[in-house]
């Protein structure tokens, strides 16, 4: 089969707020509030750079914005509990509708790609950790690039590396703009809604799919 399945990593395969636990040895009861803050900055800072042309990789905008929360939320972290928080972000746990998931798509026969603004050794080191390397062809990373998501740029990257047509290529992602930037750069994508109050950016520009777990991919899919 020549479709090819482009999965976000952080949001869709990886949990990014699996950090809650030992953020919580440090910043107790604040540890959610904290990772929701850590977490939309460092996409800000993703956005911010790829639109300043100032490159940054993906582990670096992430220590940046720990460093930004740190301080917006006066929590004192200290350099050593930074290290921890940060050896945590390349084991962050899949959620747990992945692995049959995954499992189910392979037994379809479907190419299955892990396409991130993480740098490819850090994503390939999750996706080890869950368990579920076997299941891909093969990591495209923006980092190849020196841009992120959403520039048109990686997403016509990823059709180069799958090397199928655009219409082939499937992004698969809770976030929404990746979805509209894998469909405005003329792939199909499927959005996956990972909690019921988070909603879509009323751009005129629609997921060709909308899933409320990834368990849904395999029959919803229209190939
Ligand atoms: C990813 O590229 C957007 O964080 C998301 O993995």
């Amino acid at each position: 089969m020549s479709v090819a399945l482009a999965f976000d990593i952080y949001g869709t395969l990886i949990d990014p707020h699996g950090v809650v636990d030992e953020l919580s040895k440090h910043v107790g009861d604040r540890a959610q509030d904290f990772s929701n803050i850590w977490r939309d900055k460092q996409l800000e800072y993703t956005w911010r750079r790829a639109l300043m042309q100032r490159y940054e990789n993906f582990p670096v905008c992430t220590r940046q914005a720990l460093d930004y929360t740190d301080t917006l939320l006066q929590t004192n972290l200290g350099e050593s509990a930074k290290v921890a928080l940060m050896q945590v972000y390349r084991v962050l746990p899949a959620y747990d509708d992945v692995p049959a998931s995954l499992q189910s798509l392979a037994d379809s026969g479907f190419r299955m790609f892990g396409f991130s603004n993480g740098v490819a050794e850090a994503v390939s080191g999750l996706l080890e950790h869950a368990g579920i390397d076997r299941y891909f062809e093969g990591v495209v990373s923006v980092d190849a690039l020196q841009t992120f998501k959403p520039s048109p740029d990686v997403y016509h990257h990823f059709i180069e590396v799958a090397d199928t047509a655009p219409e082939n290529c499937w992004l698969v992602s809770s976030n929404g703009f990746d979805v509209i930037g894998a469909v405005s750069a003329g792939m199909k994508a499927a959005w996956l809604k990972r909690s019921q109050s988070v909603v879509f950016d009323p751009w005129g520009v629609e997921p060709t799919l909308v899933l409320h777990g990834l368990d849904e991919l395999n029959q919803k899919i229209i190939i």
